[in-house]
């Protein structure tokens, strides 16, 4: 459900750009919706699409296109490998593996204590550190080697939630 306080947020937002190219703002509404209810629904948006004169589908394009929106809800703990091919051929799939293994699901499922969500990164930039993958889309993590991954889902899971 998008509030007035989000679509006020929104208005301020689009006051950055000239008034005929407010879809400029599209990603940063999407972000706000992130920010406050978690994910991106496809209700969501068509109000973002509504708010910003554009079709829906063209709003839906931008959501889909990037990793970082989330289209259903997500753990506390949204772990992105990368598992494209210069990362597979160093070990990128053998972490994504390792993973599941550690946390008890598969790919693209999320823990039942609702702390990790776990899924495919495209390429990340940071080819030769494989294995890398992306904390809640921000913090990168390099070298990921079980040990490595082991100590990085205690010391989440240790943080209770709150990192
Ligand atoms: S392919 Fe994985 S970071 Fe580039």
């Amino acid at each position: 459900m998008i509030s007035a306080e989000m679509k006020s947020r929104f208005d301020r937002e689009v006051a950055k750009y000239p008034s005929e190219q407010k879809q400029s703002a599209v990603m940063a509404c999407l972000a706000i919706v992130q920010q406050e209810l978690g994910f991106v629904s496809t209700d969501s948006e068509k109000v973002i699409a509504e708010h910003l004169s554009m079709a829906p589908m063209a709003v839906h394009e931008v959501t889909t296109f990037y990793n970082m929106y989330n289209k259903r809800p997500v753990g506390k703990f949204k772990l992105n490998v990368c598992t494209n091919l210069p990362c597979q051929l160093r070990d990128g799939q053998r972490a994504l593996h390792h993973l599941e293994s550690k946390l008890g699901i598969h790919m693209g499922e999320t823990t039942a204590d609702g702390l990790f969500t776990l899924q495919q990164s495209e390429c990340l930039g940071a080819c030769a550190d494989s294995p890398v993958m992306l904390v809640n889309d921000r913090a990168m993590c390099s070298f990921m080697t079980n040990d490595r991954l082991d100590q990085l889902v205690d010391e989440l899971r240790a943080s209770g939630g709150q990192a």
